[in-house]
């Protein structure tokens, strides 16, 4: 008898450089879950189609990256309450009950900060630079934690406008252009531009990141990213880049579909030496 194994998989494009196959591989031999775990390459337009023929052959859940998780979002019968406000699906779990749609981008930053580097983010300043996909969802986790204030700077002030408006209702959240950064000071400083696309940096004021401050990017790479170098030449305690935060979202998405949790750290060390 062949055993046919639980099957997932992620999609995106571009999808080779992807470490969810990884990562969610390291996971299941740590917990024992019999499953495997691809990327599947899809073209611009063709999300819908991909992921209901995944479905069909019975895969039982899909992790969804740019440029799909608006798609994904409206691919979903059922979206979970984070999902839903963050308008982006980051996890889709295949039930009897229909396509559920959840994101765990959000959850995945706050664990990294608050857990892995124990840095609670109550009563703390923090700033949030960018205004898209990625700042979108992690807005609702970051106000969850309480901080004293929440601040979305963006290149194009209007965007960022609208998000603060579409989540004040969960926090003390405003918005504002880098031009009006000048004079003000954050506790942390969280990257969630697509600026480390071209190596740069959004133009913020030298003296933003207060004494004993620490900045996050979203994004992380072989060779530290420029925001994380940016934190470092300005005197963070710590410059983290997104590595963190990529092995826990996955964990929430293994947590959805398995229903355990799988150990985060040993993942975090293997995927940082290679
Ligand atoms: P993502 O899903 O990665 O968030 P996105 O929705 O296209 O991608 O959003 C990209 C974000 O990076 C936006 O906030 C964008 O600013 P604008 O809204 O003004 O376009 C920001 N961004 C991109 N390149 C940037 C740069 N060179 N400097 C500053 N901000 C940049």
């Amino acid at each position: 008898m062949i055993l046919q194994l639980d099957q997932y998989a992620v999609m995106g494009h571009p999808i080779a450089h992807s470490q969810s196959p990884r990562i969610h591989t390291l996971f299941a031999t740590q917990t024992g879950q019999n499953l495997e775990y691809r990327a599947i390459l899809v073209e611009p337009g063709d999300f819908a189609a991909a992921a209901r023929t995944f479905h069909a052959a019975g895969g039982k859940g899909l992790n969804v990256t740019v440029p799909f998780k608006q798609d994904a979002w409206v691919f979903a019968d059922i979206l979970s309450a984070r999902a839903e406000r963050a308008g982006a699906v980051n996890t889709l779990i295949f039930g009897p009950g229909g396509v559920r749609g959840d994101n765990t981008d959000g959850p995945g930053l706050v664990r990294d900060l608050t857990v892995n580097h124990r840095y609670p983010l109550a009563e703390k300043r923090i700033l949030l630079l960018g205004a898209g996909g990625a700042a979108r969802g992690v807005l609702q986790s970051l106000l969850a934690e309480q901080p004293a204030q929440l601040v979305i700077a963006n290149r194009t002030a209007d965007k960022a406008l609208g998000l603060a408006l579409r989540f004040s209702g969960l926090g003390r959240v405003s918005a504002c252009g880098f031009s009006e950064l000048a004079g003000r000071r954050f506790d942390l400083i969280i990257n969630a531009t697509a600026a480390g696309l071209d190596d740069a940096v959004p133009p913020l004021p030298d003296d933003v990141l207060a004494a004993e401050g620490w900045c996050y990017d979203l994004m992380y790479g072989r060779e530290p990213t420029a925001f994380v170098r940016w934190g470092r030449a300005h005197g963070a305690v710590q410059s983290l880049d997104g590595l963190g935060m990529l092995v826990e979202q996955a964990a929430g998405s293994f947590h959805l579909w398995r229903g355990v949790w799988p150990e985060t750290g040993p993942v975090i060390a293997a995927l940082r030496e290679g």
